[in-house]
Order: C-alpha cells, then sequence, then structure tokens
C-alpha cells in the first residue's frame, strides 16, 4: 500500500471556509425559509470592471484565430503585464521593482502556501496568531511542526500573539527566525502595519538572515496615506522581503484568478555549503517546473485594471466594498459591540459579546439573524472571543445584515 503523507494527519480540522460553508448549507437545508446574508469568506460579489471585462473579451477573440493565437504564456507572464505592475503598483509609489522580479500566479492563496518550498525544512517559522490559515497549514503539510496542542497550536511554529493590547501589531519574536509570515492590511484583524512597524521587521529580519513573507493582497484598501502599501517602501527590504499581490479583491478576481509575487535579485537563502543562492532563481525554477501560467484574456483583463478607465473603476469597486466597511463599523459600533479593522481593510474584527466563544457567535449570528461570520478561533487560538466581518457585500445585504444584528 503506498504510504502517505503523515503530515496532514496533523491538521486539526477540515480547512476553515469548506467548514462554514458545510456548516452554513446544513442550516439552510434545515431553515430553508431563512434568506442568509454570507459576510464570512471574503468573496467579492460586485461584476468585474466593464473595460477588464472587455480586454477579457477581445483577448478570447484573438485567441480565436491563428495570426492571433497565444499558446503557453511565458513563465513569469507577458512583458505587457509585468512592465504594467512594475510601473503603476510600485514605479508610481516611488518604489524600485523590477518587471522581471514579478511572477504571476493564479492566486496570492497558493503563492503563500508554496513559497515555504524553496525553504529548507528545519527552517524556524513564525507566524502571527491570529493568521491566515494557509500560511500554518501549508508548512504543517511540509512536516515542519509536530503535532498540535489542545489549543491548535503547532509545535515548532513560533507565534506572534496580535491582540487588542497590542493594537493587533505582531511582536517581534524573542529569539532566532527564519521565515516570517506578515500580512498587511491584515486578514483578519483589519489591522495595518505602519512605516515604523515594518521598519523594525525590515531590520531584525537583516540582523537574523530571516526572509518576510509579505502578504499585501488588501494593499488597495488602505485609506491612510501614512500607511505604506509596499514593504518595498521600507529601506532595505529588497534584501529580505518577498511579496505578494492579488487583483482578487481589487479587481473583483476571486473567480478569475491572477495574483503576482515579487522576488528581488538581491535576495539570497543560504546552503549547508558555502554559497548564498539566489531566491529568485530558485523560485523561477520552482514555478517553471510546476506552473504553466496565467491564461493570456486572464493578463489581457489585469492589464486593463491601469488604463485610465479601468483604475477608475477598480478605484470605485473598492470605495464600493469600503462605503460598506464604514457603515458596518458606525453601526456594531452604536449598536454596542467592540470593533476592529474596517478603516484600511474590508475585514472588521468584532469582539464576541460576553460569555459567548467565537463559534458560538457564529451559530448566534447564523441562526438567530442568519449572517455568516468568520469565527476569530479558525484563524488561531488568539482569535477566540472575536469573529471576523466581510464587507463584501451587496450594500442592501450589508444594511439588512446589520438591522439583523441589532434586532439580536
Ligand atoms: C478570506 O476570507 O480570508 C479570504 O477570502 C480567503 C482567501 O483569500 O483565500
Amino acid at each position: 500500500m503506498a504510504l502517505l503523507n503523515e503530515n496532514y494527519l496533523k491538521l486539526k480540522a477540515g480547512y476553515l471556509f469548506p467548514e462554514i460553508g458545510r456548516r452554513t448549507a446544513n442550516f439552510a437545508v434545515s431553515h430553508p425559509e431563512a434568506a442568509i446574508i454570507k459576510m464570512g469568506i471574503g468573496d467579492v460579489v460586485r461584476g468585474i470592471p466593464r473595460p477588464v471585462a472587455d480586454a477579457m473579451k477581445d483577448a478570447c477573440e484573438e485567441l480565436a484565430h491563428d495570426e492571433s493565437f497565444h499558446g503557453y504564456p511565458p513563465a513569469q507572464g507577458y512583458d505587457f503585464l509585468l512592465d504594467a505592475i512594475a510601473e503603476h503598483e510600485f514605479g508610481s509609489r516611488g518604489v524600485t521593482v523590477a518587471a522581471d522580479e514579478i511572477f504571476l500566479s493564479d492566486g496570492a492563496k497558493c503563492d503563500s502556501a508554496n513559497l515555504q518550498e524553496i525553504f529548507a525544512i528545519d527552517q524556524i517559522v513564525a507566524l502571527t496568531d491570529p493568521v491566515y490559515p494557509v500560511y500554518c497549514d501549508s508548512n504543517v503539510m511540509a512536516g515542519r511542526t509536530g503535532d498540535a496542542d489542545s489549543s491548535g497550536r503547532y509545535a515548532g511554529l513560533v507565534y506572534l500573539p496580535c491582540t487588542a493590547d497590542n493594537g493587533f501589531s505582531p511582536p517581534l519574536p524573542e529569539g532566532h527566525v527564519d521565515l516570517i509570515y506578515l500580512c498587511s492590511p491584515n486578514n483578519p484583524t483589519g489591522a495595518v502595519m505602519s512605516k515604523q512597524d515594518l521598519a523594525r521587521w525590515v531590520d531584525y529580519a537583516r540582523r537574523e538572515k530571516a526572509v518576510i513573507i509579505f502578504d499585501a493582497a488588501y494593499e488597495a484598501y488602505i485609506n491612510d496615506a501614512e500607511i505604506p502599501h509596499s514593504i518595498y517602501e521600507i529601506d532595505g527590504a529588497r534584501e529580505v522581503a518577498i511579496e505578494m499581490r492579488s487583483y482578487s479583491k481589487t479587481a473583483g478576481f476571486t473567480g478569475v484568478r491572477c495574483a503576482f509575487t515579487v522576488v528581488p535579485k538581491e535576495l539570497l537563502g543560504g546552503t549547508r555549503g558555502d554559497g548564498d543562492v539566489s531566491l529568485h532563481s530558485l523560485w523561477n525554477r520552482r514555478q517553471s517546473t510546476k506552473y504553466n501560467g496565467v491564461s493570456y484574456p486572464v493578463q489581457r483583463g489585469a492589464a486593463a485594471c491601469y488604463t485610465p478607465e479601468g483604475s477608475a473603476a477598480v478605484r470605485d469597486l473598492v470605495e464600493f466594498y469600503m462605503g460598506n466597511a464604514a457603515l458596518m463599523k458606525t453601526e456594531l459600533t452604536a449598536a454596542g459591540y467592540t470593533v476592529f479593522g474596517g478603516d484600511n481593510a474590508p475585514y472588521l474584527w468584532i469582539v464576541c459579546p460576553p460569555g459567548i466563544d467565537s463559534w458560538g457567535f457564529f451559530d448566534v449570528l447564523l441562526q438567530k439573524a442568519n449572517v455568516v461570520s468568520t469565527p476569530g478561533a479558525g484563524f488561531g487560538s488568539a482569535g477566540e472571543g472575536y469573529v471576523r466581518l466581510s464587507a463584501f457585500q451587496q450594500r442592501d445585504r450589508v444594511e439588512e445584515a446589520l438591522e439583523r444584528i441589532r434586532q439580536l
């Protein structure tokens, strides 16, 4: 019999969002009359901006003709998109990222799960608690941890608790770590890291020769002009950080799939021998072996996000969802809830009422208000006592959900 990778058996429960989907579906079967409003998983609900959809349609038409047909895309992406990303995502903010340091992919989720593969199995990994579960589970699957304890924490991982007391800003580890996952704007707390916060981490990584995997999938939601959009706004970050971005939440691409990861050429990894190796070339080798790239129509759609019409439409989408977040924060606060996040992120991190834990409040919201949330405990033990609400919903559904929550 083929033996399996027993590291998978260490995983605590099902992946968080399918588990929420399962509970919601069970409730819907037993309560067919309930008009359920989904504010759990951060899945967008509005249509793809017209200029972006038109660019994809035109690209599909090109594929229908021999003279304009495109086969396998270039491994990292087409130049038209890589150049646009370098200019509009980074150059416009005074950040140097070269087009050939950008690797397109089908999602920041996949990249954040796959990046650990290019590091040695005995590397010490630091994660925030609460955390986007993919960073943790992918390291468990790879065999970088022992078993989980009763609170769900895996032996061998270094947890950085992000609590109301520290403003949800991850504290530096007490000792040495090799790999650090940071996410700002944060999923799930909605907190953002200031320039000073990020500079502390870049200094730490340079001192410890560690690598930061920086997830900036929600950077478009930053309102505060002082908050950095890229870790490369911090001096020295190019030597220690990989950054991930996505079109999922900005251009409505959760179903279309397109994201990118920046691996600067300066970034090196050590070997047990005597030479350091470029992580850029290692990631290139990994991606070109295991991945065949983003389809031509999707890349054309992503590039259309940078035209004047496309970028205005993307900005409108982001502003729409942030309008929801502002309304949710105001109304829930007025209803007596303690609410964090929602100012520079599409997620609100809400303290559960006294005496109710995360899954308990998830159940109350589902059963009494027919609103789906995400229990904070699903993101780690420091998430216990919170639920997360996503602002990715239609405005009338948000208003209805708020009214029902007020009635609880
Ligand atoms: C979330 O709800 O945390 C995200 O939508 C999940 C993801 O982006 O994979």
